[in-house]
This record gives structure tokens, sequence and C-alpha cells, in this order.
């Protein structure tokens, strides 16, 4: 098995593709970055969005939601904040060199995360996805969409056999759905909400989890027909 991660390697891995990343990852992961942002707009309030690259997807933010973006790779950052000046992004409060791992933010100040692509490309995905939790309201919603390791097959055989350039270039292709399954179980404190198939060839998915002890809440208003934050359906079989 390929070793895994760690933060130096990602942060230079993310520097060398900084200038040329919207032209490789720009086209290919739209549909992912846009359906996230909707779902935030829908929530509104303030939001976090955890490994914000090089900013493509602040221009879709409503003007109405307030943004955090943090990232460990500095360079992708700069090319964030070149972005928020030149389209003169004022919802965007903070753009900030961050380890998604430890946030520099207290507990329960965001209505939603928001980590596209970027699950897969930190050293710990099940500590990182706690500090998530941590940094959200209760009845707030993290909002993931990522890459989802096949778990048999030819693509599992490749994903296995891709893993040690993958990493080089910043990520890790077998990241199986039930490392979620286990860790939302472990966690305790979130619901699963959603999980939708995305392009490209739906190898991808956008994923939705709830911040208990509201959950009851989050279920009337699902009954009443309120859209937005924490819209429960029934998830049996995913
Ligand atoms: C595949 S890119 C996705 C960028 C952006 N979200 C997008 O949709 O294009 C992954 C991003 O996660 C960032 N990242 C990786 N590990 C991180 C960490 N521990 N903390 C914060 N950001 C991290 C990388 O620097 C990179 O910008």
């Amino acid at each position: 098995m390929a070793a895994d991660i760690d933060r130096a390697g990602v942060e230079k891995a993310y520097g060398r593709w900084a200038p040329i990343y919207d032209l490789v990852f720009g086209k290919v992961f739209h549909g992912g970055r846009q359906s996230t942002v909707e779902i935030a707009n829908q929530i509104g309030g303030r939001i976090l969005d955890v490994g914000v690259g090089t900013g493509l997807s602040l221009v879709h933010y409503a003007p109405t939601i307030r943004i955090c973006g943090v990232d460990i790779a500095e360079p992708m950052l700069r090319k964030a904040q070149q972005r928020v000046r030149e389209q003169q992004l004022d919802n965007v409060e903070v753009l900030s060199v961050m380890d998604a791992r430890n946030l520099a933010f207290p507990d329960g100040l965001f209505d939603a995360v928001v980590a596209q692509y970027v699950i897969t490309a930190v050293p710990d995905p099940e500590a990182t996805l706690d500090e998530f939790v941590r940094v959200l309201k209760p009845g707030g919603e993290l909002i993931l969409v990522n890459h989802i390791g096949a778990e048999h097959g030819p693509r599992y055989l490749f994903e296995r056999a891709f893993a040690p350039l993958a990493r080089r270039l910043g990520w890790r292709p077998e990241f199986p759905w039930a490392r979620l399954v286990k860790w939302a179980a472990g966690h305790g404190g979130v619901t699963l909400t959603e999980r939708r198939p995305m392009p490209p060839m739906g190898h991808f998915s956008l994923i939705r989890y709830c911040r208990l002890w509201m959950t009851l809440v989050c279920r009337l208003r699902q009954s009443v027909g309120v859209t937005g934050a924490c819209r429960v359906r029934s998830l049996a079989g995913v």
C-alpha cells in the first residue's frame, strides 16, 4: 500500500498546481462546485469554504452570504485573493492560510461548511471532518463534494495502482464510502441527509451532513416544507 499523504507534500503539490489549476480543474469540477454552493446559498448566513484553492467557487455565492475561505497552499490562496479583488467579491470576509485540521475559528461559528474536492487531499480525513463539525452551528450543514473510491472491480484495482502517483499530485484516489460511514457512526453528532452522484462519470458524490441536536427541528422544517438547511431525506440503503 502507498504511503499516505502528508501536509508538506500537499502544500508542495498544490503550490505546483496553482499556476495551471484553473485550466486543468476549472471545468471538470464546475458542476460539483456549483451544486454545493447552491445548497449553501439556500442555507444563507456565514459559510466556511475549506480548501478554497484558487477561489473558483467564490463567484457563485449569493452576495448576501458571508464567506470565509481557507487553504493550506499559499500560492492557491493568492489566486483566490486576486479573484476577490478583480471581481469585487465584497461578501468574502476572510481568506487565510490555515490547516483544515486545526481551524482558527470558535465552535459553532458557521451555518455551513463547504469542502469541494478536499477531503481526499488532507492527511487525516476523519480528524478534519471532526474539525468541520466543531465549527458548525447545531443544525448547520457540512456539504462535501468528492471522489469516492471503488470498493471492488477494475476501478478499485486502477485506483490502487494509481495511488502512489496520485499522492504526489496531491490526493488519495482510494477513499471508499465505507470510510465516511464509519466516521459518521463514530462521531455520533451528525446525520447524513443526502448523497448524490456527481460528474465526472458519477465517481464523485455530493454529500450532506447535518450537525445534530437540531435533528428534530430539521425534520419539522422538512415536514412544513422549508427548504435550506437540513432537508432530511430517507437514506436507507445509501
Ligand atoms: C483539489 S483542490 C480543490 C480546490 C477547490 N475547492 C476547488 O473546488 O477547485 C484541494 C485543495 O485543498 C487544499 N488542502 C489540502 N489539504 C489541506 C489542508 N490540510 N488544509 C487546508 N486546505 C487543504 C489544497 O491546497 C487545495 O487547494
